[in-house]
């Protein structure tokens, strides 16, 4: 057994199941993350440039118990040391989620604890709360990941109000189309990101859509669809496109990059001078973007605002960022063994509990 384990008999199990991959994690009041398992399923969606979600749904229910297990045994705790049981169920995938609440909702009634339902884009901006080892709401939140580019003005970590969000791609989903235009793979972001390193970024003026707009929406699916000519030519045209050399993917992977990026760092300070906050949390997918993270930087030090990226390793989907159970669990906002799963997005409030 753990040395903070054997202290403390108040343990949070968090379940994630959203969308493909199945994690668990237990985490101490502290926040402190005494284990976290992630299984992904890159493997079964990658050959179909996408997450399916028939799939997604089967390899949740393969997985999701042999995970609970993993996570205890490295916790070196048992299921009576459990206080309380978080679960994503808003947003994501249907039959995934489903899989998670019913999982956690099973545990909750044997064990006779607390069921805490997670809003998982909440859980995303959380994450920044674990590396910072203490309170960061009030903030603005950015959230990137393969279905949402959502800015957030969050009062606290249970009180969040949209600003804004994508009006047809998000920011992961446009780094995975590209990747697949390109040749490269998936997920695109890693993808794209590597062969960047190795292109001129201002080799293509790609469209940055609203930028210079007054309104805190965004909009990628011009960009993916201006790869697309770039790469494989303009339909109608006469002119043939560049050949897709390994020099032109690194330009056109580049160009495509700072176009995202350019964007999501205007849309973020617009956000930032709309509320008057002083602090920006960012987390989701492609906040492991090594660029994006560069330029947030640079911007929070420009405009002198408190910055909290969340950790590489807590970007990408994981049961960690779960710890915000712990503020339903604090504020008694329990949720009842009928908890429903909610799919879309909840445009107004973002409630972490329901
Ligand atoms: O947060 P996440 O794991 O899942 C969702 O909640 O959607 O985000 C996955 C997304 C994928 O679209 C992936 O391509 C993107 O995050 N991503 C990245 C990077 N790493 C993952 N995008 C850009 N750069 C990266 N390094
Ligand atoms: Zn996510």
């Amino acid at each position: 057994m753990s040395d903070s384990a054997s202290h403390s008999k108040e343990l949070l199990l968090a379940i994630e199941s959203s969308c493909d991959e199945t994690a668990a994690a237990v985490i101490d009041s502290n926040r402190r993350i005494l284990s976290s398992v992630i299984s992904t399923q890159h493997e079964l969606h990658e050959r179909f440039g996408g997450v399916v979600p028939e799939i997604a749904s089967r390899a949740h229910v393969e997985r999701i118990l042999p995970v609970i297990d993993e996570t205890l045994r490295q916790a070196g705790v048992t299921l009576q040391q459990i206080g309380a049981v978080a679960v994503a169920t808003q947003p994501g995938l249907v039959g995934s989620l489903l899989v998670g609440l019913t999982a956690a909702k099973t545990l909750a009634c044997v064990l006779d604890v607390p069921l805490l339902a997670i809003d998982h884009i909440a859980a995303h901006l959380y994450a920044c709360r674990i590396a910072a080892g203490r309170d960061v709401f009030p903030a603005v939140g950015l959230v990137v990941s393969g279905g949402h580019s959502n800015l957030y003005d969050c009062a606290s970590p249970v009180d969040f109000e949209l600003l804004g969000s994508t009006i047809d791609d998000a920011a992961g989903e446009a780094f995975d189309k590209v990747a697949q235009i390109l040749g490269l793979g998936y997920p695109g972001g890693p993808l794209i990101e590597q062969a960047a390193r190795d292109g001129d970024p201002a080799a293509i003026p790609f469209p940055r859509a609203f930028l210079n707009e007054d309104r805190l929406e965004f909009s990628f699916s011009g960009l993916k669809t201006a790869v697309k000519y770039a790469a494989h030519g303009t339909p109608g045209a006469r002119a043939l496109p560049p050949e897709l050399t390994p020099r032109r993917i690194a330009d056109l992977a580049a160009s495509f990059q700072t176009a995202v990026v350019d964007v999501l760092v205007g849309k973020t300070e617009q956000a930032l001078r709309q509320t008057g906050r002083a602090r920006l949390l960012v987390g989701g997918g492609v906040a492991a973007n090594a660029v994006l993270r560069g330029r947030l930087e640079d911007m929070a030090t420009r405009r002198r605002i408190e910055l909290h990226i969340a950790a590489r390793e807590l970007c990408t989907d994981n049961a960690a960022m779960g710890a915000l159970g712990w503020e339903l669990w604090e504020r008694g906002r329990f949720s009842p063994l009928d908890l429903d799963v909610t799919p879309g997005l909840v445009r107004k409030r973002s409630s972490a509990s329901s």
